[in-house]
């Protein structure tokens, strides 16, 4: 389906029209731009909190320029998430990414096809080839349109929808996709609850909605992280919430919790071990238990929207 017939205006949700180069809303008339490359661009300046996320997507072009990775590698692009098994990297995060995006695909597509998926914080979306290879509609939405590190490279994976967007004022009408989910996403939003709430609004009754591999703090732990001390000076917006405050957004916006585990997949020992082996619900209520007493940990957690 062509991506202008699921977009919509995230001020007052009516449907979008072509418009010279850009886009305009049928109902409250804003205007929207496109990216040279197309991508439409609809974190609009009027929205809440867009100067500073526009701040941080400059942080990041920040940030990987420092640290040596703006230039993108087609050996690494092509393997992502799995850097470590193709490629013999050795990345806590990306082992966690990977991890649980396996968990996504085997437990709650298993094998599906032809699903509608959205990805909120997408990046480069190294996830479209796992989504294009299944025959579902893909989009990948983010605020940095970069064409090395943001949206523009997603290109390299294909042709699918991209919209830059922010997950707190998603551009798409209510019950669109079967599957929404971010990877390492929730912690940037200035508002958490209503990032969720908006990821739920945006899935189908019954559909799959999923935050993955996201920092949290044990339970009496400092909100400030000192991990994340460099990327805020970048004016990048880091946030470390309890996994309680995860579980708590997810509920109060109609998602139940189907698992939450270690984004790395490991046993969440000491605590919580034993309630990890009861059946069903064990690992949910085991991880609840380590990561409320762990310092940093990552998270996974993968809900259903009520209905
Ligand atoms: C840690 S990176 C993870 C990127 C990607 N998911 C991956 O695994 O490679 C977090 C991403 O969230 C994006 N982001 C931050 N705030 C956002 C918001 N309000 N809406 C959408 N994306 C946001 C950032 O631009 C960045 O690309
Ligand atoms: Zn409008």
């Amino acid at each position: 389906m062509p991506l202008l017939e699921i977009l919509r205006c995230p001020f007052c949700r009516s449907s979008l029209r072509e418009d010279g180069d850009g886009l305009a809303c049928v109902g409250c008339g804003r205007s929207f731009a496109r990216a040279p490359d197309g991508i439409p661009l609809m974190l609009h300046e009027e929205l809440p909190g867009a100067r500073v996320k526009l701040r941080e997507a400059e942080g990041w072009l920040e940030k990987a320029r420092n640290e040596g990775w703006y230039e993108p590698d087609d050996t690494v692009d092509a393997v992502l998430p799995f850097v470590n098994r193709e490629l013999g990297w050795n990345d806590s995060n990306w082992l966690a990414n990977g991890h649980s995006f396996e968990v996504l695909l085997g437990r709650y597509i298993d094998g599906a096809t032809g699903l509608r998926v959205l990805e909120v914080g997408a990046a480069k979306a190294w996830a479209a080839r796992f989504w294009l290879e299944r025959e579902c509609e893909f989009v990948a939405t983010d605020i940095l349109v970069d064409e090395k590190i943001g949206l523009g490279r997603g290109a390299f994976y294909g042709d699918f929808g991209r919209v830059q967007a922010d997950g707190e004022n998603l551009p798409f009408g209510d019950a669109t996709f079967d599957v929404t989910y971010c990877v390492a996403t929730l912690h940037h939003a200035l508002d958490l609850p209503k990032m969720v709430r908006e990821m739920v609004r945006v899935t189908k009754p019954g559909g799959t909605v999923a935050g993955l591999n996201e920092g949290i703090r044990g339970v009496g732990r400092s909100a400030d992280n000192p991990d994340q001390a460099g990327e805020k000076e970048l004016g990048i917006n880091e946030h470390v919430h309890t996994v309680w405050a995860y579980l708590s957004a997810f509920a109060r916006a109609g998602a139940v919790v189907r698992r939450m585990e270690r984004s790395d997949g490991w046993p969440p020992v000491p605590f919580g071990f034993f309630l990890s082996r009861v059946p069903k619900v064990g690992m949910t209520l085991g991880t609840l238990a380590h990561l409320s007493a762990a310092r940093y940990a990552g998270v996974s957690i993968y809900a259903r929207k009520r209905g």
